[in-house]
């Protein structure tokens, strides 16, 4: 992949994010969800690739745009698998909560895990623990790990979980094992994320969240050096048949990071709905807007954080989210 490119995806998380970001704290998620995937969807053909959405908003009977197997992109090379959460985090735009972000990752044909829409146990941390975790441990052997690489008391680690009954039992074995907890409501691409940088005051993600948002996470993740170990969570037999359709005999199996993104030609660009711990909501004012974006390069380990000025009257499209026509 060409890099030119990351700045082309990096178009395309920013239109999904003015798009949606109109609507912040309206308390209709399906709107503002529809406003993320118009945006997206809309700038995604400029862009000159031959793309198939792997990870999108549904099957194709279930959702109109960025479904599952969907050709995106102007038709020419290179052919690259497209990851795409257009909002990440309904509840949190409806409610005006932290951390929704539009997120997009690809990477060269056939290096992403086609992740059906189930659940997936997680575990991401960023690059000093890299290496030195296991999803198959007991989470205080993990909580030790990660503490040793950065050089921390287990009392000073924070970690981030989203807020769930299922998770009732690691939460009390965290607080037993005297670390700190952020629970979260909903969203958890972005914390997963922000353990890889310092300044974010998170050092670990852990818990059950979806499997399309880790396979986006771990893209996210790999172009910085982290790690994040998952396993598929099916919960029925449908959900397992799913899984073993995708190839995978053994569920119970972690994927690590090659499992779920495969190689090191992957680009991920993330922008801001709300304000978070890594990136800044949208704002409006007049007749523009501005964004604030990650984009970052496996191969290269380049890390862009993109601050841009929109002039919303010059490009209707972007800010009304509009269907293709
Ligand atoms: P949305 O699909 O509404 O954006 O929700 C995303 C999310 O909060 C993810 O970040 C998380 O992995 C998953 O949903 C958690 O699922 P559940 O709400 O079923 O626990």
């Amino acid at each position: 992949m060409e890099r030119e490119l990351a700045l082309e995806f990096v178009r395309v998380t920013e239109a999904a994010a003015l798009a949606s970001g109109r609507f912040m704290g309206r308390g209709d998620k399906m709107a503002a969800d529809e406003a993320a995937v118009n945006g997206m969807r809309c700038l995604l053909d400029t862009i000159n690739f031959d793309g198939v959405v792997v990870i999108g908003e549904g099957e194709m009977d279930e959702a109109p745009m960025l479904y599952i197997g969907e050709k995106v992109g102007n038709g020419s090379e290179p052919k690259l698998d497209v990851a795409v959460d257009p909002l990440e985090g309904t509840n949190l735009v409806a409610k005006g909560l932290p951390n929704a972000i539009a997120v997009l990752a690809v990477a060269e044909k056939g290096c992403l895990l086609h992740a059906p829409d189930m659940y997936m146990e997680k575990i991401a941390v960023g690059p000093k623990a890299a290496g030195k975790i296991d999803l198959d441990a007991p989470i205080i052997d993990n909580l030790k790990a990660v503490a040793d690489s950065l050089n921390k008391d287990i009392s000073d680690l924070t970690v981030v979980i989203l807020d769930r009954q299922r998770h009732e039992g690691i939460i009390e074995e965290i607080r037993n094992a005297g670390a700190r907890i952020k629970l979260i409501s909903d969203g958890d691409v972005a914390p997963a994320i922000a353990v890889a940088f310092e300044n974010t005051g998170v050092d670990m993600l852990v818990g059950i969240g979806g499997a399309p948002e880790g396979v986006l996470a771990a893209a996210g993740l790999k172009c910085l050096g982290g790690e994040l170990q998952g396993r598929l969570k099916p919960s029925n037999q449908q959900e397992l048949e799913r899984c073993k359709k995708m190839g995978i005999k053994d569920v119970n199996r972690v994927l690590r990071m090659e499992d779920i993104v495969k190689g090191e030609d992957v680009i991920f660009s993330a922008t801001g709905i709300t304000d978070g711990d890594l990136l800044k909501g949208v704002r409006y004012f007049g007749n523009g807007a501005s964004t604030h974006s990650l984009v970052m390069r496996a191969k290269t380990g380049t890390v862009r954080f993109v601050e841009a000025v929109h002039r919303l009257d010059k490009k209707p499209k972007y800010a009304l989210g509009a269907v293709l026509t």
